[in-house]
């Protein structure tokens, strides 16, 4: 008997991984049932609220896209990061299993210290640099404490035509500079949250059939990666920005894009120097999946180029 339409709830929706389920939810009518909450809706900070939530809304999974997401203020601000990245994630989880509900909870690579020298498996060690890495490992450790059986996908390099990215960073000082200098001994996998997206609905999907039919304990639970493809540093993903908005007519001439190490540009805080994640375990479960970032940047600029007319970003 084939399992009833998977029913999904998602924390964060004005987030860019939130947004784009929005989109993909909207042009995949049916494939599951969607239900959206931004912040203003939900705190996932609050226990009552999520709890409240939970009843009114049953569900077969909730997707955690809820986050907080600034790396260097995280430092400053390490309660409000904790309070989010660290114990949220725990209250949701308990909530879920309380309910018979599975959570997706979504982490970084950023739990990593980057001094491997090969790609990071999910099976690896974590020892994040950063005070966001280690609220997003506290997360991934309340969530496995409440819930055994939920999924954790770390990604990096999240990119979209909304919020605070990379790509829309580097539009925006491309147009107002005409040498950029940008980081090149930091290696990772772009990702566009379209494909994030993607990999999370199948992944609920591949999972609801597994828990509704007949193979419960096929259900996966656990940790997986997901990451764009290929590897690239900031400086490679910089100069692939500006070519492609200069083909799409986007900019008007490509800015010098100088490539420099971490140490002349000094963050608040470190950053791994390798976020390469090994996307094996997930491709094994799902088969392969979209992971070009380089399509997904033509998306994106198609996008920002559609909605903002001009560069207004
Ligand atoms: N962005 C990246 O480069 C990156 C890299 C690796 C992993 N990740 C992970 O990927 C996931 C999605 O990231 P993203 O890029 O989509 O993040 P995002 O764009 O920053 O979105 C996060 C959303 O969570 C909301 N939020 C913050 N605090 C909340 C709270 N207390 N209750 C409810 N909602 C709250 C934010 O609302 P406000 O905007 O109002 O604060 C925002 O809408 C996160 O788990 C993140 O850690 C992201």
């Amino acid at each position: 008997m084939p399992a009833a339409t998977a029913r999904i709830l998602v924390t964060g929706a004005d987030g860019q991984l939130g947004r784009s389920l929005q989109a993909l939810a909207a042009h995949k009518p049916g494939s599951a049932v969607y239900d959206f909450v931004t912040r203003a809706q939900l705190d996932i900070t609050d226990g009552s609220a999520i709890d409240r939530w939970l009843d009114a809304h049953p569900a077969d999974y909730v997707i955690n896209a809820a986050a907080y997401t600034a790396v260097d203020r995280a430092a400053t601000d390490m309660d409000a990061a904790l309070a989010v990245n660290a114990h949220a994630p725990g209250l949701l989880a308990r909530g879920c299993a309380a309910r018979g509900m599975h959570l997706l909870h979504v982490s970084t690579d950023y739990v990593f210290d980057g001094a491997l020298d090969r790609a990071y498996r999910d099976t690896d060690a974590p020892c994040p640099l950063n005070a966001y890495g280690r609220s997003k490992l506290l997360g991934e450790q309340a969530v496995q404490d409440a819930a055994p059986d939920a999924i954790i996908v770390r990604t990096s390099w999240v990119f979209s035509a909304w919020g605070g990215n990379f790509v829309r960073t580097m539009l925006r000082l491309g147009a107002q500079h005409d040498r950029l200098r940008v980081i090149d001994d930091q290696i990772g996998g772009p990702t566009w949250a379209g494909h994030l997206a993607e990999a999370l609905h199948r992944l609920a999907l591949h999972a609801h059939g597994a828990v509704a039919t007949a193979s419960p304990s096929s259900a996966p639970g656990g940790v997986y990666h997901f990451a764009g493809s290929p590897w690239v540093s900031w400086h490679g993903f910089a100069q692939e920005i500006f070519a492609q908005a200069l083909r799409l007519g986007l900019i008007p001439r490509l800015p010098a894009v100088e490539a420099i190490p971490s140490s002349d540009w000094p963050a608040p805080e470190p950053r791994p120097a390798n976020s390469r994640l090994d996307c094996s375990r997930l491709e094994a479960l799902l088969g392969p999946l979209e992971r070009d970032w380089r399509t997904g940047l033509d998306e994106v600029l198609r996008a920002i180029s559609r909605y903002n007319g001009a560069l207004s970003i």
